[in-house]
């Protein structure tokens, strides 16, 4: 496959498959785990902690789609880009239901005392405030109605994620698994942020082009 070029449409339905069946695998094996009682002995918590992980994997590999495009060519990555982060946020949203309505049977006391007392919670719900907008703004008309502020206002997103996995690291008992997920996340904001300090530059080092040639 040549970088740039758009894979063969059955490599491209391939790919398809591949995100939304890996993005929903997670939930299915969930589902057939409590099924069948395979949960830990404590599901609530094995419910909470694997829906956490999907989301988190869920909205890296969401934000690794443009830098791959960036730094491989590959621009077929950037149509996945949407799928798995509305797949991420879809595992937020149970992650969410689980805390508060399965593990904090919806008492607004309790749950408003967890957010006060513990700092991984308000990070938690600090990123999921985050991603909500952009989650409300992902159809098409929202695109097109916001223009340039639908850009703007994505770049949320890598605040979002860095709350996410400080939130992962305030609650894990080890800090390596929660490191390697920031330290991924910063690799790709720099990738990002580095290809936009360039992109006024490039712009402005591009030779004019006669009138006759502008439309
Ligand atoms: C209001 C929002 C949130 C609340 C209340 C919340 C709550 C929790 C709780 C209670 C745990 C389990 C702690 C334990 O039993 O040790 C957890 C784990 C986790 N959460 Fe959240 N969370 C929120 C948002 C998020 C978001 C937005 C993400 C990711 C995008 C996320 C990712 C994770 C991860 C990765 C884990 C740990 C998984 C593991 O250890 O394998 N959470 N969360």
């Amino acid at each position: 496959m040549t970088a740039g070029r758009r894979p063969p449409n059955v490599i491209r339905r391939l790919l398809t498959v591949a995100v939304h069946g890996g993005s929903l695998l997670p939930l299915a094996l969930l589902l057939f785990d409590g099924a069948t009682g395979q949960l830990s002995v404590n599901p609530i918590q094995d419910l909470t902690l694997r829906t956490g992980k999907a989301a988190l994997v869920l909205l890296l590999l969401s934000l690794a789609c443009t830098p791959l495009h960036i730094l491989l060519g590959w621009k077929w990555a950037v149509a996945l880009r949407k799928p798995l982060g509305l797949y991420s946020f879809l595992y937020i949203c149970l992650h969410l239901l689980i805390f508060t309505a399965v593990d904090y049977g919806l008492d607004a006391g309790l749950i408003g005392q967890a957010i006060a007392e513990k700092r991984y919670v308000l990070a938690g719900l600090a990123s999921f405030l985050l991603l909500l907008p952009l989650a409300l703004t992902s159809t098409r008309g929202a695109v097109r109605r916001l223009g340039r502020w639908w850009r703007r206002l994505h770049w949320l997103v890598y605040p979002a994620a860095l709350l996410a996995a400080l939130h992962f690291l305030w609650l894990s008992k080890t800090a390596r698994e929660p490191l390697l997920y920031g330290a991924i996340l910063i690799a790709l904001l720099a990738v990002r942020a580095l290809r936009s300090a360039r992109a006024p530059a490039r712009i402005a080092s591009r030779p004019a082009r006669p009138p006759a040639e502008r439309s």
